[in-house]
C-alpha cells in the first residue's frame, strides 16, 4: 500500500517528511476547498479572475476538442474553460485526482450541468492518472489537446520533479497540443506566510490532519495537540515550506508498520513544499521540457500568472 510505505519511508527519513499529495483525504479535502476561501489564501481568486477574463482567449488560441487536467479539485475554475471551449464546438474533459471523493463528485456535476460536455475521470496521482489516460486514449490526432495544470499544483515539486513531471506532460503532447500552467509569484514573503498560516487556524488544521490520517488509516497514536502548525519562505529556495514541530520528547507506534516513532522537542515533519516562480522561472521550466512560453496573464494585483506553453511544431 502506498500509503503505508510513503510513511514508513518518510518519517523513518532525516529530516522526517510526508508526501503532500496524502493530505487529500475526505476530511482534508474538503478542509482545501474551506482553504481556497480563506481572505489570506488569495492564489484561488486571482486564477479565478485571470480564467474569467482570459478564457476565451485562451481558447482561441489553443482551439482545443479536448482538455486533461491534472489535479481537477471541484474544478470551479476550469468551468470558465469548458463553457469556452464549448461555445467553439465538440468538446472532452478528462480529469485527473488523487482523491476519489472529489473526482467522482466533479465529473458527475459536470456531466449534468454540460450535457455536450464528454467527462472522464482517472483516480491517482499525477503519474497514475496520465498512464492510465494513454491506455485508456491513445494519441489522438484529430483536434488539439489542452492540458491544465492549475492553481499552483506545481508548486508542490522541486525544481527537479517540476521538469520531470512538465516533460511527462510534453511527451505525451502533438505539435500544437498545449499546456495552461498556473503559478503563483514571488512576492513579499509576510503575505505569502499569512496565506499558509491563516488566523482561523485552517491551514493548521488541513497540516495536522495529515497526523489524523496516519492515525485512522494505520493505527498511528499521533497526539495531534502536541504537533504545532508551522509555515515560513525561503527566499532563496523561493518556497514556502509547511512543517509539523514536535513540541515536546515523544515517541509515537504505528501499529499497522509496527514501527515506533521518536521525535525531539522542536523536531519538524516537512510536510509540504509551495515553490513560487518569477518569470524566468517559468520560461526556464518551460524551455527545458520542450515547451515554448507563449503567453502569461496575470491577475491585476499581479499576485498569480496563468502561463500558456506550447508544443511548438
Ligand atoms: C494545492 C498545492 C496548490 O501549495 O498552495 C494550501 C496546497 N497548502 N495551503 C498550495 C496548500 C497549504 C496548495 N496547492
Amino acid at each position: 500500500m502506498p500509503f503505508a510505505d510513503d510513511v514508513r519511508a518518510g518519517l523513518t527519513a532525516r529530516p522526517k517528511t510526508l508526501p503532500p499529495k496524502y493530505f487529500y483525504d475526505e476530511l482534508g479535502s474538503a478542509l482545501f476547498e474551506a482553504i481556497c476561501l480563506l481572505p489570506e489564501y488569495y492564489l484561488t481568486r486571482a486564477e479565478a479572475e485571470i480564467l474569467t477574463a482570459r478564457a476565451a482567449e485562451i481558447v482561441a488560441l489553443v482551439e482545443p476538442a479536448r482538455l486533461v487536467e491534472l489535479g481537477s479539485g471541484t474544478a470551479l475554475k476550469t468551468r470558465f474553460l469548458i463553457e469556452a471551449g464549448l461555445t467553439r464546438g465538440a468538446l472532452s474533459y478528462s480529469a485527473i485526482d488523487i482523491s476519489e471523493t472529489v473526482l467522482l463528485a466533479t465529473a458527475k456535476a459536470l456531466a449534468s450541468q454540460y450535457p455536450a460536455l464528454a467527462v472522464r475521470s482517472y483516480q491517482g496521482d499525477y503519474y497514475d492518472g496520465l498512464r492510465q489516460l494513454s491506455a485508456d486514449q491513445p494519441s489522438q490526432s484529430n483536434g488539439r489537446t489542452l492540458a491544465l495544470f492549475l492553481g499552483s499544483n506545481i508548486g508542490n515539486f522541486d525544481p527537479p520533479q517540476a521538469l520531470r513531471l512538465v516533460r511527462a506532460v510534453r511527451a505525451a503532447s502533438r505539435s500544437g497540443d498545449a499546456l495552461l500552467l498556473g503559478t503563483d509569484l514571488k512576492k513579499d514573503p509576510a503575505v505569502l506566510e499569512a496565506a499558509y498560516d491563516d488566523a482561523i487556524g485552517l491551514t493548521a488544521a488541513f497540516n495536522r490532519n495529515i497526523l489524523g490520517r496516519i492515525n485512522r488509516e494505520l493505527g498511528g497514536h499521533f497526539d495531534i495537540g502536541r504537533f504545532a502548525h508551522r509555515a515560513r519562505y525561503d527566499a532563496e529556495a523561493g518556497r514556502i515550506e509547511m512543517h509539523l514541530e514536535s513540541q515536546t520528547d515523544q515517541t509515537v507506534a504505528i501499529d499497522e508498520l509496527d514501527l515506533s516513532v521518536r521525535f525531539g522537542r522542536s523536531e519538524t515533519i516537512h510536510t509540504e513544499s509551495s515553490y513560487k516562480f518569477s518569470r524566468d522561472d517559468v520560461e526556464r521550466l518551460a524551455r527545458e521540457s520542450g515547451f515554448a512560453l507563449e503567453q502569461t496573464w496575470t491577475d491585476d494585483a499581479g499576485r498569480f500568472a496563468c502561463n500558456l506553453l506550447r508544443c511548438a511544431p
